[in-house]
Order: C-alpha cells, then structure tokens, then sequence
C-alpha cells in the first residue's frame, strides 16, 4: 500500500514525485527559452497557487525576461452578473509585450478564460499560457493553451503549490485524494 498523508479530514497519496514535476518543468522551460529566444518576456504568475512552479521554473529560464506575481479575487457581484474576476497587482503597461501567463492548475478553465479576456484589453504582443497541470475533461469551453505539463484526471490534487483548503501548499510532490 502506497504511504498516505492527511489534510485536514481527508487522505491523500503521491499522484506525481517532486524529481518528474522538475524534469518536466525542466523541459517547459526550454521550450519557452526557443520559442521567445531574442524577446524579452513578461511572466505573469498567478498567486497562490504557481508560487512553487514559478520558482522552479524561472530558475531554468535563460532569456531577458520580467517576472510578477498577480493575484486573482473573485466574488459574486450580482445574480445577473454572475462572478466578477479581478486581476490584482498588475502596475505595469503589457501592450506591446510578449506577456507569459504562469498557472499552477487549469480545471473548468473559466478562470484562464477571464484572465485572458481581461490582459488581451491591454494589446500585448502576444500571450502564452503555461499551466503545470490540466484537468481536460473539466474542460468547460475550448481554450488555447500554450504549455502543459501534466494532464491529469478528473480528480482533486494538492501539493507543489496547490491546497486544500489552504493547506498542502509546501508539500514538494504532487498528491492525489485517495478514492
Ligand atoms: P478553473 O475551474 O476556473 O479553476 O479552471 C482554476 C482554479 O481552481 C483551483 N483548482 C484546484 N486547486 N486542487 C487544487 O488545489 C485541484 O485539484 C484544483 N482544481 C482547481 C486552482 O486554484 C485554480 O487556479
Ligand atoms: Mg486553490
């Protein structure tokens, strides 16, 4: 039996080992060094969650590049309107820029959705989505996305980043909920 870990009520098991996240981290990273080779990139990372896959790699980055930390809030402003996203800490001007979106985790991918609608008002150059993990059968519309590193199933992951609750989050592999 795999070894399991407790969060707050609920158990989980190591899905993905912190030394396959980095090796493929590793490899998103070249890919972004070939594809911007000559640019100078603006990352834009979404907190909380990507605070882990940012760092790692940013550290694998070898171009000219920015990077930020933005934070998204969401509340429900009225029936009719539904839920309002907010992009928060963004102070500089993308038009123009080649603008790198950095997200830990895209499940029903209405949240990317928004983001995007949100940084394309502003004319950057262009705009890449790099998400570690991907749950496609979430999938509530099409999106393009730019880098995946991990396709997962349809199931409720932490660590690496990513909570439960707000716990998990320094957990250095990736874990799933046990059935
Ligand atoms: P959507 O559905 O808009 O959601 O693509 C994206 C945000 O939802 C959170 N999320 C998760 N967080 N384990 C987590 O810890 C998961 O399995 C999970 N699925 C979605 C995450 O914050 C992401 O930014
Ligand atoms: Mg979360």
């Amino acid at each position: 039996m795999k070894p399991t870990i407790q969060v707050h009520d609920k158990h989980f098991e190591v899905l993905i080992a912190q030394h396959i996240l980095e090796e493929r981290i590793a490899d998103i990273a070249q890919n972004l060094n070939e594809d911007f080779a000559g640019k100078k990139p603006i990352f834009l990372a979404i907190l909380n969650g990507s605070f882990m896959f940012a760092a790692q790699l940013m550290k694998s980055i070898t171009l000219d590049c920015q990077i930020t930390f933005l934070r998204v809030s969401s509340y429900q402003a009225t029936e009719s309107t539904g839920k309002v996203l907010q992009i928060l800490g963004l102070n500089e001007s993308l038009t123009g820029r080649d603008v790198i979106v950095v997200e830990d985790i895209i499940d029903t991918g209405l949240t990317m959705i928004e983001i995007k609608r949100q940084l394309l008002a502003q004319a950057p150059a262009s705009l890449s989505i790099v998400t570690l993990f991907q749950k496609p059968e979430a999938l509530k519309q099409p999106i393009d996305i730019q880098h995946v590193g991990f396709e997962l199933e349809n199931k409720f992951v932490l660590g690496y980043g990513l909570d439960y609750d707000e716990l998990g989050r320094n957990l250095a592999d990736l874990y799933v909920l046990c059935e």
